[in-house]
């Protein structure tokens, strides 16, 4: 017989449709309320955020720190304020490092130096980078994105990077290259969450050239004016605003110019539930929930989700003539 148990990945419809119960941590233990009572009604992932201390907002040094904070792109302004900084480093999705929201202490044990970061596949000639290098020799800028994550949360953040395009000149694509794929390290000693064998690690996702050409794919190498936080993705991550969060691969280690399409970890594990398109829409639900709003973490709004999540004039274009294509899971 067959004994199904719900594991990591498969989110619960509570935590999409009622958070608003338990993202404003704060907010709850000021009101004095009990941590037991609320547990009881959320699922454990979310109960261990609740219990769980503060994240430790101290950082390291890093080789990077002068370069911080770069220039504001004042072209990029927010409909909503920014989620203050030790709400979003105390609520992530790090599956390397668990399954829980609650990974920031976990995350503390990544090694982010020597990082080095491999370019191939249809490229002019293929070579290694080391991430200083490369940050050193791009021109970074800070950008206040929304951010919505296909669990119906969403969180507003200033994030500084590169842009995807200018990386293209230094990684030479050859015209046979009609897709980027990106890979997150693999070390199960680091990263505990690698250990567990039914996901199909390492972590990749991918993107077409054409989206990679646009204006708003950002490598991001810092948020809140300071380099990357390990819980966010140190030391280089991808960012795309107008699609669901985990399209936004983090603790990049590969980028590989590829004529096929790259399929990526969710799909991997759940086609049906996550495709490789995941553009935000609020009139296509996820199979278990509706898309339609989200929660603003750290605050007691539920707001109307936005097409490609207010993002419409930098991309719809891209999706024109790739109609049947499944663009919103
Ligand atoms: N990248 C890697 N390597 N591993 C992950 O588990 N989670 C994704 C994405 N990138 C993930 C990842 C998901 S589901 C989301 S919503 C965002 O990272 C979360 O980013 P944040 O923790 O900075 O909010």
């Amino acid at each position: 017989m067959l004994i199904r148990t719900r594991r990591g990945w498969e989110l619960p419809e509570s935590r999409a449709t009622s958070e608003d119960v338990f993202l404003n941590r704060r907010a709850f233990l000021a009101g004095g309320a009990s941590i037991a009572a609320i547990a009881g009604g959320v699922d454990p992932a979310a109960a261990q955020w609740f219990s769980s201390s503060q994240p430790n907002m101290a950082r390291k040094p890093d080789p990077t720190d002068d370069l911080y904070p770069a220039k504001r792109n004042e072209a990029f302004s927010l409909d909503r304020p920014l989620t203050e900084e030790v709400t979003a480093a105390g609520y992530n999705n790090y599956y390397e490092f668990g399954p829980s929201k609650n990974i920031w202490k976990q995350a503390e044990s990544k090694k982010t130096r020597p990082w080095t970061i491999k370019v191939d596949g249809l490229v002019e000639k293929p070579f290694e980078i080391g991430v200083d290098d490369l940050i050193r020799r791009s021109q970074l800028e800070e950008r206040l994105y929304r951010f919505r994550c296909v669990e119906a949360w969403s969180m507003a953040v200033p994030w500084t990077g590169f842009t995807l395009k200018s990386f293209l000149d230094i990684a030479k694509p050859t015209s046979g290259a009609k897709y980027v794929r990106f890979e997150t390290f693999m070390d199960p000693q680091m990263a505990p969450g690698q250990r567990q064998s039914w996901y199909p690690w390492p972590y990749v996702e991918g993107v077409t050239m054409a989206e990679a050409q646009n204006e708003l794919p950002l490598l991001v190498t810092g948020a809140y004016g300071k380099p990357l936080r390990n819980q966010f993705g140190a030391p280089i991550r991808l960012i795309l605003p107008w699609k669901y969060g985990f399209k936004s691969i983090k603790a990049i280690t590969r980028i590989s110019f590829t004529a096929e399409r790259p399929k990526s970890y969710w799909e991997q594990l759940q086609s049906a539930e996550y495709g490789f398109w995941a553009n935000v829409n609020p009139e296509v639900a996820h199979p278990r929930w509706s898309q339609a709003t989200e929660q603003v973490i750290g605050t007691q709004q539920r707001v109307p989700t936005l097409p490609f999540n207010g993002y419409g004039a930098e991309v719809a274009h891209l999706y024109k003539g790739l109609e049947k294509e499944r663009l919103f899971v």
